[in-house]
């Protein structure tokens, strides 16, 4: 099915790229409101709130609900995420509702008693979760920027949760394909098994639990997730788990409005997540580098264009390794990194031929990231938009539903350095910053960025892809920025990735021709291999409308009124 995916995702590509290249692709058109997300169900569901007169974020909370139940590979109530958000009054902020590592966590929590490094502890079983944020984000949000109450906006959900979604085949094929995991643990199994067996295409996920879940949410608020029923329900099943987490450490849990990071990049306001996100930092760093070049739209994806984008992916993912962590817990130097006159000292270092990543300042190499999260974009007729991305770090988390609650919990914990230089699932290194710590958030990668022009959003990207993330979103940047593509172009055109360790150029099919490749690796540089790279989901705005276009990666929608 992969092959299937991805033969038509190479259609669209080479469609794209041998017909229409510079040409008005076919990306959704609006006037009044736009929600694009990772499934057709939830794109709809925002929609629907912003013609009541819902604004951007009441369409966002209503979107990030319904994809815990039409998107639980990554859609949550048992995990975490990051919202951008631009208010048409011209404010930015930030919501940092990523998962909080429970207060009975410490440093040292994946090794056996000869420091040994267990990975499974922090990406299988009850031991693996963080404790869960997105419940206090989303209604935070919703409080304090959205217009509408919390029955309005989490109806929906509750409706799709109690009556089931039609599973379309690419969610049936990933859901079963988890079949034996699922099986592993009986509330799972309840839920994502049909009776012990694999659920197939068109047949109709029904998620009861999860609907008394989010009713209690819609009753009592962050209260109806933090406390009482369902709180009890996750410390009961962590406590018989081996798990970490309390009562009292989802009561304890609150998410934190922060100031943005902001980027200036070619006439262009980037606004952007900051720490405990590494995206923010990162692609803030790398466009600032950038701008010290000048690339006419036929340099896309040739040999100097890679060679420098790479170079420069080099030593922002070295710095993410040995700088980034919760600002709350380490003194991320956020204004050193991302400040123009450091670009200049990237851009110094970079030469005619390849630095080998163990040359670029040998600090302690980073810890991998799952692949899937999700990520959706929502703007308004008002002026308003808002970037959300929300993961359960895995797909399906650690693939254990709460007993009796009806969602899957996180595998966030892995997301830390559990032994500082030892890499995590995703081959990425962390350093002291990163460390566990009670009560400290894990680095994220996860990227939600808003770019304005003139002050006014222009562009609302994010992706998923773990340590992929930030040179995603940094390409669908760059693609609409400096190669002036439209959103469609931006999203379907193929991409590279490179995280300084391992030191290898990874790039996605009919991405780069033989000639750039040999060319590339002329200039010292190493080939990984092809991979599919981010799902992102993007909306440009123009003066008078919108157009916005869902990863052909994934199976989203863009949906428009
Ligand atoms: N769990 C993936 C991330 O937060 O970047």
């Amino acid at each position: 099915m992969l092959t299937r995916t991805f033969f038509s995702l190479i259609i669209l590509v080479l469609f794209t790229f041998s017909t229409s290249i510079g040409a008005s692709g076919d990306p959704v058109r609006a006037e009044n409101g736009m929600v694009v997300s990772a499934s057709k169900l939830a794109s709809d569901i925002g929609i629907e709130i912003l013609k009541k007169g819902g604004n951007a974020i009441d369409a966002a909370v209503a979107t990030g609900f319904a994809l815990a139940v039409a998107y639980p590979t990554a859609g949550n109530l048992g995990g975490g995420g990051f919202m951008v958000i631009h208010l048409a009054d011209s404010l930015n902020t930030t919501i940092d509702f990523r998962e909080k590592a429970p207060k009975n966590a410490f440093r040292d929590m994946y090794l056996d008693s000869n420091g040994v490094y267990l990975p499974e502890l922090g990406r299988e079983g009850f031991t693996s979760s963080g404790v869960p944020g997105s419940v206090e984000g989303l209604l935070y949000a919703l409080n304090h920027y959205g217009t509408m109450k919390i029955h309005e906006v989490i109806e929906p959900a509750i409706k799709l949760a109690e009556e089931g979604i039609v599973l379309e085949y690419r969610l049936a094929e990933s859901i079963s394909s988890n079949t034996n995991r699922f099986l592993e643990y009986p509330s799972s199994a309840k839920i994502f098994t049909k009776n012990g067996n694999p659920y197939e295409e068109n047949d109709t996920l029904i998620q009861k639990d999860l609907a008394r879940a989010l009713q209690l949410i819609s009753e009592n608020g962050r209260d109806g997730f933090y406390k009482g029923h369902v709180a009890k329900l996750i410390a009961e099943h962590s406590k018989k788990s081996g798990g970490f987490i309390t009562e009292q450490d989802l009561a304890d849990y609150q998410c934190v409005e922060r100031t943005p990071i902001y980027g200036y990049y070619k006439g262009f306001d980037i606004v952007t997540m900051g720490p405990p996100s590494s995206g923010g930092i990162a692609i803030t760093q790398a466009l600032n580098a950038l701008e010290n070049f000048n690339w006419e739209k036929s340099d896309w994806n040739s040999s100097e264009y890679i060679h420098t984008l790479v170079e420069i992916l080099k030593r922002v993912y070295a710095d993410r390794a040995e700088h980034l962590g919760d600002v709350d817990y380490y003194p991320v130097p956020v204004d050193w990194l991302t400040s123009k006159l450091y670009a200049q000292e990237i851009v110094t270092g970079i030469a005619d031929t390849a630095t080998p990543s163990e040359k670029v300042n040998p600090g302690i190499p980073i810890p991998e990231e799952s692949e899937e999260t999700t990520h959706y974009s929502v703007v308004d007729k008002y002026g308003n938009a808002v970037s959300t991305t929300v993961t359960l770090n895995s797909s399906y988390g650690n693939k254990i539903v709460v007993e009796g609650a009806g969602f899957l919990m996180n595998n966030e914990m892995d997301d830390f350095s559990a032994k500082p230089g030892t890499p995590n699932q995703f081959g990425l290194l962390g350093s002291e910053a990163n460390s566990i710590e009670p009560g400290k958030r894990m680095l994220s990668s996860m990227t939600p960025t808003i770019v304005l022009k003139q002050g006014k959003p222009y562009f609302v990207t994010g992706s998923p892809g773990g340590s992929t993330i930030i040179t995603v979103v940094l390409q669908t940047i760059l693609n609409v920025i400096d190669f002036e593509m439209d959103v469609e172009q931006t999203l379907y055109a193929p991409r590279i990735h490179h995280q300084w360790m391992p030191d290898k150029i990874y790039f996605e099919e009919y991405g780069l021709s033989k000639d750039v490749i040999e060319n590339l690796e002329r200039r010292g540089h190493i080939m990984g291999n092809i991979r599919v790279l981010g799902r992102a989901e993007g909306i440009l705005i123009f003066d008078d409308y919108f157009t916005g276009t869902t990863d052909p990666r994934g199976y989203g929608k863009a949906s428009g009124y």
